[in-house]
């Protein structure tokens, strides 16, 4: 149907005839001569009618925007002062000679060029008109350009690319489980996985050695912006490679796809980090480096303090005192510390003391803040000298269970970084390794995994399980790559002994741990190989590489933030039929049941 996509016309193809098939873009009516910019995937090109040739320009006056056409013409160059330097094809122009409407379309929902006036949820219905926005076929195009680079390097380094069941068993990776009933067993489900990490641990021990997939995963889990209910991951495992060897060889496929892609040169290695050191310093597991503001703790000086705000939570184990110290920030106005008192207040914190430091030489003169009256001179002197301020500087404080000092002032920290572009370099990956096996969970008063319970704790740390389950460290590794948590993973339990002493920690039952895992207990006890890898989230990979500020932007089919889709109106109710068959009733939610 066609000689060339409309977005390769260039100079070179001047006087050839070429037939082309595209969707009208725009068409514009000009002292007689119509004007189509006609568009298909490789971009846009313009053709000309002309009222010489009175049957196609009878044609060309007909078609609206977004029709679909087949067109033959001659290619020439713009006339003079016509050129349009932005547009690849704006030297030339077509002339066109022939026209077919293939299809007729409605005025679309909204006009391409102006999808910032309507709201997601118009975008989202209408998912294949939005699509067609140049913009957004590029996101779609590199998104395939990645996954085609990822699997060379895989398939080149010896992985095979495996599939593992959709229809399965609970899978623990932290979220609630999507389920599906089962019509020839009534009354029991599958669940779709949250990964496929433990048919990948028995890819191992079934001696596959070195496993890769690009495979859909399910959470039902609270969304945010890089967040889910089925997203893609770039699944990985090896065998009797240590934590080391899968680190080099992942950086080195993230290296070569940053080159690829944004022509841009990692570091090698990357830099590593361990959890403690990235939670004192950047109050979060997953610091963007790029930003030069870092937490500094002041529990020792404030431990005896009479304002309780900051000694209680000094004197506290549990407790943290820390101060951020923002270059130039004694400019921020009344009004913009409120409005970061309130942000942090997302994250629990009950306040955001602050000072400025407006001339240091003055002493306590030369500075200004609502806390200094509670505070001794000396302790006021030591927190400038630790944190290094000078006259302009602004010192936010947070004090607080080590938790919420740690999120809020983490999060004070990117948004300060990103509000007053403080942005350092423009990527930063870093591994941060040496995480906690656990964490106490206050409401459920047990351990819970800080990864998945079937992350291998360190070797010479075992014997800590038994005697302080919180101090002991896991061989697990995130990759963190401007603030974005792009992967994770860690080399795994292969001892059956082993895991059955985490699963008790955890207290996960003998029965239900049978009951859950007893194929994973079992295939333990017949061969399996040291192995470990991890997986990457291939939307947040390419939301980073084309600089997309949401997911959705990067999947062609998204979900809205209530997990629904507007396209096709899922979730949906089903046939009354259909529920007996899957020995299901529906109960109707409770608010629904009280008002009946
Ligand atoms: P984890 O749970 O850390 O590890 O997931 C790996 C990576 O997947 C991405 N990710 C998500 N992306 C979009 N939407 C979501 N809801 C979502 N949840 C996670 C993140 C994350 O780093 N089985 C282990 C890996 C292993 O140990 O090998 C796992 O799933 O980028
Ligand atoms: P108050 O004594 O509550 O008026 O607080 C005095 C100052 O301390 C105010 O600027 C508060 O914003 C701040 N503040 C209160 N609680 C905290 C906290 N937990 N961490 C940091 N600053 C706080």
């Amino acid at each position: 149907m066609r000689s060339h996509y409309c977005g390769q016309i260039n100079s070179a193809h001047i006087g050839q005839e070429v037939e082309l098939c595209g969707w009208v873009h725009r068409r514009r009516d000009h002292g007689g001569v119509i004007f189509i910019d006609l568009r298909d995937r490789e971009g846009l090109v313009q053709v000309v009618y002309d009222p010489d040739l009175p049957e196609v320009f009878g044609l060309a006056e007909q078609v609206r925007n977004e029709f679909v056409l087949r067109i033959k013409g001659r290619v020439r160059p713009r006339p003079e002062g016509t050129v349009n330097k932005d547009l690849p094809t704006g030297e030339i122009e077509i002339l066109g000679l022939e026209l077919e409407v293939l299809n007729k379309a409605d005025t679309p929902p909204f006009q391409l060029d102006e999808h910032e006036n309507v709201s997601e949820e118009i975008r989202l219905r209408y998912r294949y008109v939005d699509l067609r926005r140049p913009e957004m076929l590029e996101k779609i195009r590199i998104r395939a350009k990645v996954t085609q680079i990822l699997r060379r390097f895989l398939d080149d380094s010896g992985f095979l690319d495996i599939e593992t069941p959709m229809l399965t068993k609970a899978t623990p990776e932290g979220a609630r489980d999507y389920l599906v009933p089962s019509r020839t067993h009534p009354g029991q489900f599958f669940a779709l996985p949250q990964s496929p990490q433990l048919f990948k641990q028995l890819l191992m021990m079934a001696g596959m050695d070195r496993y890769y997939q690009i495979v859909r995963c399910f959470r039902d889990e609270d969304l945010r912006a890089d967040r889910q209910p089925e997203f893609t991951q770039l699944d990985i495992e090896t065998a009797f490679l240590n934590e080391d060897e899968i680190m080099q060889l992942n950086e080195e496929m993230i290296r070569q796809l940053f080159k690829a892609i944004l022509d841009v040169d990692l570091p090698d290695p990357f830099p590593r980090m361990t959890y403690a050191e990235a939670m004192d310093r950047y109050g979060s597991d997953r610091p963007d480096l790029r930003i030069p503001l870092e937490l500094v703790d002041l529990q020792d000086l404030m431990a005896s303090v009479e304002f309780k705000v900051f000694s209680g939570p000094a004197k506290d184990p549990k407790g943290r005192v820390a101060a951020l110290r923002v270059p130039g920030g004694n400019t921020l106005s009344r009004k913009q510390i409120d409005e970061y008192t309130k942000y942090v207040g997302i994250y629990g914190a009950k306040g955001l003391a602050y000072i400025k430091v407006n001339e240091k030489a003055k002493g306590v003169e030369g500075l200004q803040s609502p806390i200094l009256k509670f505070l001794p001179d000396e302790v006021v002197s030591a927190i400038l000298d630790r944190t290094e301020a000078d006259d302009g500087d602004l010192i936010f404080f947070g004090a607080d269970k080590a938790s919420v000092v740690n999120e809020s002032l983490g999060a004070l920290r990117v948004r300060l970084g990103q509000d007053l572009d403080l942005m350092d370099g423009e990527w930063k990956p870093v591994w941060v390794v040496d995480f906690p096996m656990f964490e106490w969970d206050d409401q459920h008063n047990r351990w819970t995994p800080l990864h998945h319970p079937f992350t291998s704790p360190k070797l010479d740390q075992v014997d800590l399980l038994d005697s302080d389950p919180g101090a002991c460290d896991s061989r697990a590794y995130d990759m963190v790559m401007n603030g974005v948590e792009l992967g994770g993973g860690s080399i795994r339990i292969h001892q059956q002994e082993v895991q059955q002493k985490i699963f008790k920690l955890l207290e996960i039952g003998e029965e239900e741990a049978e009951e859950k895992f007893g194929f994973l207990l079992s295939a333990l006890k017949f061969g399996c190989p040291p192995h470990g890898g991890l997986a990457f989230g291939l939307d947040r990979l390419v939301m980073l590489l084309t600089g997309s500020a949401s997911i959705r932007d990067v999947m062609a089919f998204p979900k809205t933030q209530t997990a629904a889709c507007p396209l096709t109106s899922a979730p949906s109710e089903v046939a009354a039929e259909q529920l007996r068959e899957l020995s299901i009733r529906v109960r109707k939610p409770a608010s629904e049941e009280t008002s009946a």
